[in-house]
């Protein structure tokens, strides 16, 4: 096989990062865009020693499971990339990918469950993070999601899976930007001003809490204006951050964000309970359907407890924790972010939840400390999954469960294995579709220790 042979070939299966697996002679080829039971002409782009990538050159039969993408920019733009797969279909290959990422990293030979679909398909992302550029020589400003695999942006002027509302915000800056001589980034000189737009939309409310990641060390008098007529501009607007990051490095925000005006939060209702969400505070992707896994949760401890005391570790603002407060004797929920703990701290106050403990530090090094067990521990760390440090301190608290929350089947399946080779076992995985067309899949696993 040379680089740019032409190959006829059938998609088995897709990856865990969302590309479609073909074999020739039981050579693996992963091909962008493809589908299972697509039958393919494709062309050999990269050629490694045990695997090739290659792209479509004419689809000869398509997949039943083809669908026309609901957004035209679906195949330049690389945030959903399964779009043009239905999505049923997308679910049960999101279950594939689990099942496998189980097997073949965690040796663990679980059925897994269809997961649970979002709620709503379209319109459904709480969070937008566009990057910022300007034209060349007209200076115009340019912002949206990277190309598939560049760090060219894709100027998106609707985006479906985002409320309404951001598209006309976006636009808004966009234009007036110029208006207000605040240049976008550019990132090869590591020039200009504004680097990143930052929306986080309440699903309750319709609020907006918008942020500008400037490439400056404080606001400038234009910037402050210019905060100031988008606030003016849109009643949805609950407040205009502005976040300072002038390193050169691809992480999005800086560390200190500043509210110039309005609110530095916005509000979000999940189950029965209030949350506040800052400018720089996790908070999952796609709220209607972490509904769910917070009421998954919840029932869970409900059932199998009676008063229990729960760790929430990794907790945001104490999402898990304040969710299930009512079904808990006790939850102590720890975090490493401040601006987390404060936002979690005013709910407290406000809705005069008592039996909630907030600590701000590093999981592990928190639970060195402690000696008394939990009945029950939520653990929902990064995209990274947890140390081995972080895990023996876990199963040190630990009386019986552990329920683990991931948003990576694969450090998932990863640190299930260790888990599982220090006695524990896993009783159930739960899928819970939370990225819609992405192959991106959130999971709960019930761990007896
Ligand atoms: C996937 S989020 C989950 C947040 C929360 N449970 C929720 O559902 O909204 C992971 C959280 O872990 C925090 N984090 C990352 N590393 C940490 C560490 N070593 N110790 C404590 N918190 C950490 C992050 O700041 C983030 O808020």
């Amino acid at each position: 096989m040379n680089i740019n042979d032409e190959l006829t070939v059938t998609i088995e299966k897709l990856s865990n990062l969302g590309t479609g697996i073909a074999r020739v002679d039981g050579f693996v080829i992963f091909v962008e865009n493809a589908c299972p039971q697509d039958e393919l002409k494709i062309k050999i782009t990269k050629l490694n020693k045990n695997y090739a990538n290659a792209k479509i050159v004419e689809i000869l039969k398509p997949s039943p499971h083809r669908v026309e993408p609901f957004c035209a920019l679906q195949k330049v733009c690389g945030a959903c990339q399964l779009q043009f797969i239905d999505y049923d279909y997308q679910l049960e290959l999101k279950r594939q990918i689990v099942e496998d990422a189980m097997r073949s990293i965690g040796g663990i030979n679980l059925e897994i469950p269809e997961p649970v679909a979002s709620p709503e398909i379209k319109a459904y992302r709480h969070k937008v993070q566009y990057p910022v550029a300007q034209t060349k020589v007209s200076k115009r400003i340019l912002a949206g999601y990277y190309k598939n695999n560049s760090h060219e942006i894709v100027n998106i002027k609707h985006c479906p899976i985002q409320p309404e509302i951001c598209d006309k915000i976006v636009e808004f800056i966009r234009v007036k930007c110029f208006d207000f001589g605040i240049s976008g980034y550019n990132e090869k000189k590591h020039a200009g001003d504004l680097r990143h737009i930052v929306l986080r939309v309440s699903a309750a409310t319709g609020k907006v809490l918008v942020t500008l990641v400037v490439n400056s060390k404080k606001v400038f008098p234009c910037l402050k204006d210019f905060c100031n007529e988008i606030f003016a501009e849109f009643k949805e607007v609950s407040g205009v951050c502005v976040n300072f990051n002038t390193k050169n490095t691809n992480v999005i925000l800086g560390e200190v964000t500043e509210c110039v005006c309005g609110k530095d939060f916005i509000k979000e209702k999940l189950l029965d309970k209030t949350f506040h969400i800052g400018a720089n505070t996790f908070f999952q992707v796609n709220p209607k359907s972490a509904e769910n896994i917070f009421s998954y949760v919840k029932t869970y401890i409900k059932d199998n407890f009676e008063n229990p005391t729960i760790l929430d570790a990794y907790a945001g603002i104490a999402t898990f924790g304040i969710s299930i407060s009512d079904v808990a004797g006790k939850v102590v929920s720890v975090e490493e972010n401040s601006e987390a703990i404060e936002k979690a701290r005013e709910v407290l106050d406000l809705s005069d939840i008592k039996n909630v403990e907030l600590h701000c530090a590093d999981t592990a090094k928190f639970c060195k400390k402690i000696m008394r067990k939990f009945d029950a521990i939520i653990l929902d760390p990064p995209r990274k999954g947890c140390t081995k440090e972080s895990l023996d301190e876990i199963l040190r608290l630990s009386k019986s469960t552990i329920i683990y929350v991931s948003c990576n089947p694969a450090t998932l399946a990863r640190d299930l294995k260790y888990l599982c080779e220090k006695g524990c076992s896993v009783k159930s995985i739960q899928p819970f579709d939370m990225f819609c067309h992405t192959y991106h899949i959130e999971n709960v696993a019930i761990i007896q220790v």
